[in-house]
Parts: C-alpha cells; sequence; structure tokens
C-alpha cells in the first residue's frame, strides 16, 4: 500500500498527516516507512528528533527520497508494506511519480479561501495520475479547523464549496482541527496518538480509522 500526502500547496499540513499517520500505524504494528521526497525535509527531521529526543516510542524509519523515485516506491512497499510519501507543496517530479504509483492519495487544505483556490492546480495533475494509475483513491482532508464553535459554518461552506467545484476530490469526513499539540509534537518527532492532548489523539485516529475502512 502506497499512500501519498500531497498538494501543490505548501503549509496546508502535508508532513504532520504523514508523520502522525506512522505513528499511528506504528502503535497498530502496522509496518510502514515514511519517504520525503519535500527537499525542505520537515519528515526526515522528524524522524531524527524521534531517535534523539523521544527513544521511548517505537522506531520510524524516514528515507529522503528526489527525481525518480516510482520504482524506489515499488521496492519499500515490498520491504515494508506500507509506504507514506510525504511530497513537496509545488508540482514536483516527485509528486507526479507518486501520483501514479499510490493506491491512495491524500490531500490536506485548510478552509482558507486560497488554499481552497489551489486544489484548482491539484485538479489536473489528478487527471494525469488517472490516465496512468485508473485505481488510486483520491481523498481531501480539512485541517486547522478553528475549535471555536462559532467558527462551525465555515467548514459547512467549505465543504459545499469543494462539493461543487471539485467532486473529483471527496473529502474525508474526519477533520483537524488547528491545535497546538500538532506543532508541539514536530519538536520531539512524535504523533499526537503518543503526547497529552487526548483531543488531538482523539481526532486523529477516528481519521485513521477512516483512512483505513476506505
Ligand atoms: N492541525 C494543525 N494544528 C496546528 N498546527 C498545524 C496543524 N497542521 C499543521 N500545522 C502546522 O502548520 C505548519 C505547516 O504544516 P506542515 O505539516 O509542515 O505542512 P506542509 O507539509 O503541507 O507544508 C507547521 O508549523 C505545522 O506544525
Ligand atoms: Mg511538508
Amino acid at each position: 500500500m502506497i499512500i501519498t500526502i500531497g498538494s501543490t500547496k505548501g503549509g496546508v499540513g502535508k508532513s504532520s498527516v504523514a508523520v502522525n499517520l506512522a505513528a499511528e500505524l506504528s502503535r497498530q504494528n502496522v509496518r510502514c516507512v515514511i519517504v520525503d521526497a519535500d527537499p525542505t525535509a520537515t519528515a526526515h527531521t522528524w524522524g531524527q528528533d524521534r531517535g534523539e529526543r523521544s527513544p521511548e516510542v517505537p522506531h520510524i524509519t524516514v528515507t529522503p527520497l528526489r527525481g525518480q523515485i516510482r520504482k524506489n516506491l515499488l521496492d519499500l512497499e515490498e520491504a515494508y508494506g506500507t509506504v507514506l510519501v510525504d511530497v513537496g507543496g509545488h508540482d514536483s517530479q516527485e509528486f507526479r511519480q507518486a501520483g501514479v504509483t499510490s493506491d491512495l492519495l491524500i490531500i490536506p487544505t485548510t478552509t482558507s479561501q486560497p488554499d481552497l483556490d489551489s486544489l484548482g492546480k491539484v485538479a489536473p495533475l489528478l487527471e494525469e495520475f488517472k490516465t496512468f494509475n485508473p485505481d488510486m483513491t483520491v481523498r481531501g482532508l480539512f485541517n486547522r479547523i478553528e475549535t471555536n464553535p462559532q467558527s462551525a459554518g465555515r467548514l459547512t461552506e467549505a465543504r459545499a464549496y469543494v462539493a461543487a467545484d471539485f467532486p473529483e476530490i471527496p473529502f474525508y469526513d474526519a477533520i483537524m482541527h488547528d491545535r497546538k499539540a500538532y506543532q508541539d509534537v514536530m519538536r520531539v518527532g512524535r504523533g499526537v496518538i503518543e503526547w497529552n492532548d487526548y483531543k488531538a489523539k482523539a481526532e486523529f485516529q477516528v481519521l485513521v480509522k477512516e483512512i483505513q475502512n476506505d
């Protein structure tokens, strides 16, 4: 199983989803590897911090890869079973190779209008991926939703907007709220499921269940 967390937009939570997903899979004893295909190296740094600062949690291998990564992804799938690919926030060779190789593409976005508009840049890429990889499942994921109940309307509006404009990207029901825990865990190489914010842990596990039931 190859899962790419991708978008043409930076800062929407791709790396956060990748590393938190790896942490939850590891807790479930599902073998996985993270491929960091972004020169920014967020996931790679997280993996190093995990080894150095959180030795008591399960080890997770993070492999940096660049360029023509399709063959490497297939080899890693053979070796590990599950491969999580964290790509950079732009149209890159790595994103394209991952897009024609993955079983599942998760596209995180916030509900901000610029982030929603940028889905318009992903949509044509999806067309291309589908030509070579027609069986890939594509899902959107709302991230950084405000916890303030007065903001609930914004999520409803965003759901209506993407359903109308991007029907090729069906969104998960599960969401990630904007929570300090998602930032705090990065510094020590952990996932929120290995942290003390039980709301973050619970919502992330609900998301992973939905991903696994797809
Ligand atoms: N749900 C969230 N709540 C709070 N901060 C978040 C959340 N998701 C991501 N962030 C923060 O937003 C920034 C960008 O996230 P990141 O996962 O690196 O995005 P990307 O990989 O798409 O560029 C990071 O500082 C990260 O800690
Ligand atoms: Mg990133």
